[in-house]
């Protein structure tokens, strides 16, 4: 959340980082100079530091200073993330930047009920929401909603009380007749159109980083997308996938707690051997 009494500190270290140079060469790396509404960046190249750094720490940020960003900010982040890859290159992807007040409250207001229902499931020691999940259980759960609800109304809030206040509101929306789903007609739930999406996403939150800022990509606005649509205008062939919040970020995670590749990825077959560390 943004909050006039956050202290001032220094700027995020990822401008500083992305200003040096690069270890095998000795040139410069990753710096981006703003020109007109343009940035004019030198690549981070493949092998340099700073991309596998920026990979491996940007987290989810959810605790902003209380500084606006720029609109001419929010389009340099804007103009890298739409290099993201994209089924056929259809760049389904729309983006409306929420600056209106009472739009922001009413978002923070739809996103609140699904946040709710999401720390029961959480309580009650669910995956929220999974497709595989025990039903009965996740509907016990959710009638516990109201009362978390009622807690956290007495409260300071956090993120999710406070969602209208942060610098950047981003709704990110797809565009249904430009998505190749092949996976469309499956008889199961279906992933393939996110994928479509959910990159540009991630390269909003690292292209934001070249900026000092960072934050979260979140969905909980999805469970009544219906209110957002009707809100924000959002034609019936575009759908809801997601809110981004960005600002410049209280404190930047370092240590992201991850599985490792163990795992996850195994060798030739799902119950293969692991694929293990050289
Ligand atoms: C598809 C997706 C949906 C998410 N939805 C929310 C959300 O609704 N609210 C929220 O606060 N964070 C949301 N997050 C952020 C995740 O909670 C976060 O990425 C995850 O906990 C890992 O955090 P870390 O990178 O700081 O370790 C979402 C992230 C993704 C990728």
């Amino acid at each position: 959340m943004s909050g006039a009494r956050l202290p001032e500190g220094p700027v995020n270290q990822v401008t500083d980082r992305a200003s040096t140079v690069h270890r095998g060469t000795g040139a410069p790396v990753g710096r981006c100079v703003p020109r007109g509404a343009r940035a004019r960046c030198s690549a981070t190249t493949v092998e340099g530091m700073e991309l596998i750094d920026a990979l491996r720490t940007t987290g989810a940020v959810r605790q902003y200073r209380d500084a606006a960003v720029p609109d001419e900010t929010v389009y340099r982040v804007l103009d890298t993330a739409r290099f993201a890859p994209n089924g056929g290159n259809r760049q389904a992807w729309r983006v409306i930047l929420v600056k209106d007040p009472s739009l922001r409250r009413a978002m923070r207001d739809i996103y609140l009920p699904g946040w709710y229902e999401y720390l029961a499931q959480v309580a009650a020691g669910l995956t929220p929401w999974a497709v595989v999940t025990d039903r009965e259980l996740e509907h016990r759960s959710v009638a516990g909603a109201p009362a978390i609800a009622q807690a956290a109304a007495v409260g300071p809030g956090g993120f999710a009380e406070h969602l209208d206040e942060v610098p950047v509101m981003l709704v990110l929306l797809a565009d249904f007749a430009k998505l190749a789903t092949v996976d469309r007609d499956a008889d199961h739930y279906t992933l393939v159109g996110g994928a479509s999406v959910y990159p540009f996403a991630w390269s909003i939150l690292l292209a934001a980083r070249t900026e000092g800022l960072a934050g979260v990509m979140t969905t909980m606005v999805v469970r009544d997308e219906a209110a957002v649509k009707e809100l924000l205008g959002v034609p019936d062939t575009v759908t809801v996938a997601g809110v981004l919040a960005l600002g410049q970020p209280v404190h930047q995670p370092t240590r992201l707690r991850r599985e490792p590749v163990e795992a996850f990825a195994t060798i030739d077959r799902f119950d293969g051997t692991p694929l293990a560390a050289p």
